[in-house]
């Protein structure tokens, strides 16, 4: 039987698709924008292959949104038909994909946390695992996960990027750095482990050492798809915007963040609108970005992937006059979670709604009721996941209503009605 470049047994008799999934493997790891083209072309040369299949579901899942989701569940299917010919590892991974496409994480973080226990040389299990405990905002399994696969691994410099940035969600600040510089230093081309080291420059205040540490990196990042190439560049504005500098920020909001987005994806959506948000929080009149960004979130109204990412959505579609839109998209979100097991369905009602809620009274410049909405959820936001980092928006949000009360009764804003 052939194997991946872990050594793995992979159920193909196509060398074309073996050496089609080691090359996914690889781009997945350092995210690079070839792991699409990569897991294609393993299932042309093989298209009964269920591993390949599935790494294309799992690719396509990761996507967060509805079209591509339904490119997942044709992959899926095809997993899922030619299941009993994968081996034990390949049909844990093809079940946890499976799992997560009907929307129970548990059992999907279940699969990967085996497959791992197992074979822990299966590092796209553990960077899936990670994956969803980020977003279930659970930072000590999200560790948890990489450093159980470190001692048959242990100077895998992918591994190591994964382990620095579990470390840094988990405020073991000294060791993240060190492990995130020791990846980079294993292997230059590691965007994870420079994303892992500028969180914990971005913790620490050390803002000029963030900047000259990410630039210094940065050349690499022209390989990375575009939620990775966007994100590192977000650090990199956050760190300028914490020096005051606006207009690089807006340099890079334009070149680099939204420039180099790919509009319709969730992900880089998210990371624009977080930095749109930031910049108006201090006093920046991004009034056109709004309105430019907002024409794509159209498509984001009814699909709910990520509670997390909703509350951007509702932010950015109201403070580009679409308020409309973004009420009917916090009516879509309580349907939405009366579809949930009841521990999402408590997630997004009780925690998701209300700071949705209070998202849209903040963009709107009702001080008042986004104070009284924003202040009994703002504890338990960990529990719809994120970085810190990104997290600390909402607490900026409150802050910011805070000091408007107290200063100014109401935003000089009104907004127009659109008839679509
Ligand atoms: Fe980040």
């Amino acid at each position: 039987m052939l194997q991946d470049l872990h050594g793995l047994a992979v159920s193909t008799q196509s060398a074309q698709t073996a050496a089609a999934i080691d090359r996914f493997i690889q781009e997945s790891l350092i995210y690079g924008s070839a792991a699409e083209a990569a897991i294609q072309q393993a299932i042309v040369a093989d298209p009964t292959c269920a591993m390949a299949n599935a790494y294309a579901a799992n690719y396509y899942l990761c996507q967060e949104n509805a079209i591509d989701r339904q490119r997942a569940l044709s992959y899926l299917r095809v997993a899922q038909q030619h299941k009993s010919s994968a081996t034990e590892r390949e049909q844990l991974y093809i079940d946890a994909t499976s799992a997560w496409a009907d929307g129970q994480i548990d059992r999907a973080i279940a699969g990967h946390e085996a497959i791992v226990d197992q074979f822990p040389q299966d590092l796209l299990a553990v960077q899936q695992g990670q994956y969803h405990y980020f977003y279930q905002g659970n930072t000590a399994k999200l560790l948890e996960i990489a450093e159980q696969a470190l001692a048959a691994n242990p100077e895998h410099p992918d591994l190591l990027g994964m382990v620095a940035f579990g470390l840094e969600q988990c405020h073991q600040l000294q060791q993240a750095e060190w492990i995130g510089r020791q990846a980079t230093a294993l292997k230059r081309q590691n965007p994870w482990a420079h994303h892992a080291v500028a969180h914990v420059l971005e913790t620490q205040e050390r803002i000029e050492e963030g900047i000259t540490w990410m630039l210094a990196v940065s050349d690499t990042w022209e390989a990375c798809n575009s939620m990775l190439y966007t994100h590192n560049w977000w650090h990199v504005a956050l760190f300028y915007l914490k020096q005051g500098a606006i207009d690089e920020v807006l340099g890079l909001y334009e070149d680099r963040v939204w420039g180099r987005a790919q509009h319709h994806s969730p992900k880089d959506q998210v990371g624009a609108i977080s930095l749109l948000l930031r910049l108006e929080l201090q006093g920046v009149n991004v009034d056109r970005q709004w309105i430019e960004l907002a024409s794509w979130l159209q498509s984001r109204i009814h699909e709910h992937a990520l509670p997390f990412q909703d509350l951007h959505y509702v932010y950015a579609l109201t403070r580009s006059n679409r308020p409309q839109q973004a009420y009917e998209m916090l009516v879509s979100m309580v349907a939405h979670a009366h579809g949930l097991d009841i521990l999402q369905r408590r997630r997004w009602l009780e925690i998701a709604v209300p700071a949705a809620r209070a998202m849209i009274a903040h963009a709107l410049g009702n001080w008042q009721e986004a104070i009284q909405l924003f202040k009994p959820v703002l504890p338990s936001l960990w529990q719809l996941g994120g970085s810190h980092t990104q997290r600390y928006l909402f607490k900026q949000i409150y802050l910011d209503a805070l000091h408007h009360s107290e200063h100014q009764p109401a935003r000089n804003f009104v907004p127009q009605l659109q008839s679509a």
